[in-house]
Order: C-alpha cells, then sequence, then structure tokens
C-alpha cells in the first residue's frame, strides 16, 4: 500500500506556516510515502520563490504544483529549470520554462507519477488538457512505469473537472482538482478506482475572499474600480488536504478529506492510525 496526501493551493505566510508545521507531523503521524503540495499562492498570494519552494522541501514535501500563477514571481522562469520537484502545467505552450510531469522514487523505491494541468473554463486558452495528459499517461503507465500517479487538474469549472475524472479514471490513483479555494465534499473513489475530489480546498486564512483580505475584493465587486494590492489575509490558515491510500495496482482503496487548524471544521482519515 502506498500513502498520499495532496495538500492544495497554500496562500501566503499564513498557509505556509501551517505546512511547515503540519508536514513533518503528518508524515511521521500516517508514515505517509508521497506529500505533494500546491504551491501557486504560497509566495505573497501569487507564484512560488526558490527559498519558499526549497522550505517546503525541507519540511518533507516530494513535489510541488503550480497552476496558472505559476510564473508569477519572475524568479520561477529561471529556477524551475534547476528544480525537478517543481512541475508547472502540462498544457502550457511548447517552449515553456519547466515541465508539467515528473516521476520521484521515494526511499522505499516506490514510484509516483505527479503531472500538473490547468483547464480552460474561464481560465487562459491552454493546450487541450484531456490530450496533454492522455500523452503523459501512456509515456508513464500506472503500474508499469510507475506504482502511483497524481493529476492534479487546476480548473474553475467543476462540469470540467468531473469529466477530467472520468477521463482518467482507471489511469490515475487520485485527480484531484485545485484553483477554486474552495473544498469539495465530494471525495470519493470512481467506478475504476481513481481516487476523486473536485477541490481539496486552499492552505489558508479562511477569514478571507479566496485567502485574501477582504478590503479590495469587495471594492472591486461592488465598485469595479481596482485601488489596492491584493494582500494575503494573515490569521491562522486551515491546511486543508485529502488522503488516499493506494493499493499495489495503483489504484486508490481509500480516500478521505483532512483539515487542520484556522476556520473549518476538522477532519482527519479514519483508515490511517
Ligand atoms: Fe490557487
Ligand atoms: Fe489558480
Amino acid at each position: 500500500m502506498i500513502r498520499l496526501l495532496f495538500i492544495g493551493d497554500v496562500v501566503g505566510r499564513s498557509g505556509r506556516a501551517a505546512v511547515l508545521e503540519q508536514v513533518p507531523i503528518l508524515r511521521a503521524r500516517w508514515e505517509l510515502d508521497f506529500v505533494i503540495v500546491n504551491g501557486e499562492n504560497a509566495a505573497g498570494g501569487f507564484g512560488l520563490t526558490e527559498s519558499l519552494f526549497e522550505e517546503f522541501l525541507s519540511a518533507g514535501v516530494d513535489a510541488v504544483t503550480l497552476g496558472n500563477h505559476a510564473f508569477d514571481q519572475r524568479e520561477a522562469l529561471v529556477f524551475i529549470e534547476r528544480q525537478p520537484r517543481l512541475i508547472r502545467p502540462v498544457n502550457y505552450p511548447s517552449g515553456t520554462p519547466g515541465r508539467g510531469a515528473a516521476v520521484f522514487e521515494n526511499a522505499k523505491g516506490l514510484r509516483l507519477l505527479t503531472v500538473n494541468v490547468m483547464g480552460r473554463i474561464f481560465m487562459d486558452a491552454l493546450d487541450d488538457p484531456f490530450a496533454a495528459v492522455k500523452r503523459e499517461l501512456a509515456l508513464c503507465p500506472l503500474g508499469e512505469k510507475c506504482d502511483a500517479a497524481v493529476i492534479d487538474f487546476h480548473a474553475e469549472a467543476s462540469s470540467e473537472k468531473w469529466a477530467f475524472g472520468c477521463f482518467v479514471d482507471g489511469k490515475a490513483s487520485l485527480m484531484v482538482g485545485t484553483h477554486t479555494h474552495t473544498p469539495t465534499a465530494d471525495h470519493r473513489i470512481l467506478s475504476r478506482g481513481t481516487g476523486f475530489i473536485t477541490d481539496v480546498g486552499m492552505t489558508g486564512d479562511y477569514d478571507s475572499v479566496i485567502g485574501m483580505e477582504k478590503e479590495e475584493p469587495l471594492r472591486r465587486f461592488t465598485t469595479k474600480i481596482p485601488s489596492g494590492r491584493f494582500e494575503p489575509a494573515t490569521g491562522p490558515a486551515t491546511l486543508c488536504a485529502v488522503a488516499v491510500e493506494v493499493g499495489p495496482d495503483g489504484l486508490a482503496k481509500a480516500i478521505a478529506p483532512v483539515r487542520i487548524g484556522g476556520l473549518l471544521s476538522p477532519a482527519k482519515p479514519d483508515f490511517w492510525s
């Protein structure tokens, strides 16, 4: 069995503090094989710097995925080339720095494929996410070239996310939705064995508008005039994640939401002691 934890979009300092505090504890307590974090909002809500990325690795994170904010910190265009554990959406135009998929082996010799991909509904128009992920899964079939496969589908529309789950069902261990910063209650194992959740939620302060201090988003919604910067909210974060137990066939045997700290009601898997 392989134990996976996927942590949703880490927003600003509050979110980072929750990850740095909790990942070492959870790794040990649940004997996790792999921890993946979506880090697209880690640097002040916008992108990721190399020093913050390295802090995540030091805390015990195996891989960091991104999204539409991948390159908000310009340095990411450079350091992503020397950081194989940093993964940006695979369906950016060819020639974009970095990689959209990678396989990592842990100390037990287990191989995890991680793919990051962006949806196209209410998002920037990128290449076809379905065709892109089909290619990656064909290059690295579950049970042959990897023991588990996680797809971070970074998208706005729940319809597109459900469709994507059905598309990869039976070919991945987990399809986890990210980007909306709002956890959904529909975690389940799809009919052919892929663990699924429409959105895992963010790791940040929920006394906010999707992680940001309320003032500026409210001003923009009510007046349509931007008059300040978006700043991450600074209260205690809720760490939002999904826990997945993967069987020897690479498919999900159990999935549960994880919520620790902050404003949301707590949740943890009942299948790990
Ligand atoms: Fe995000
Ligand atoms: Fe996003």
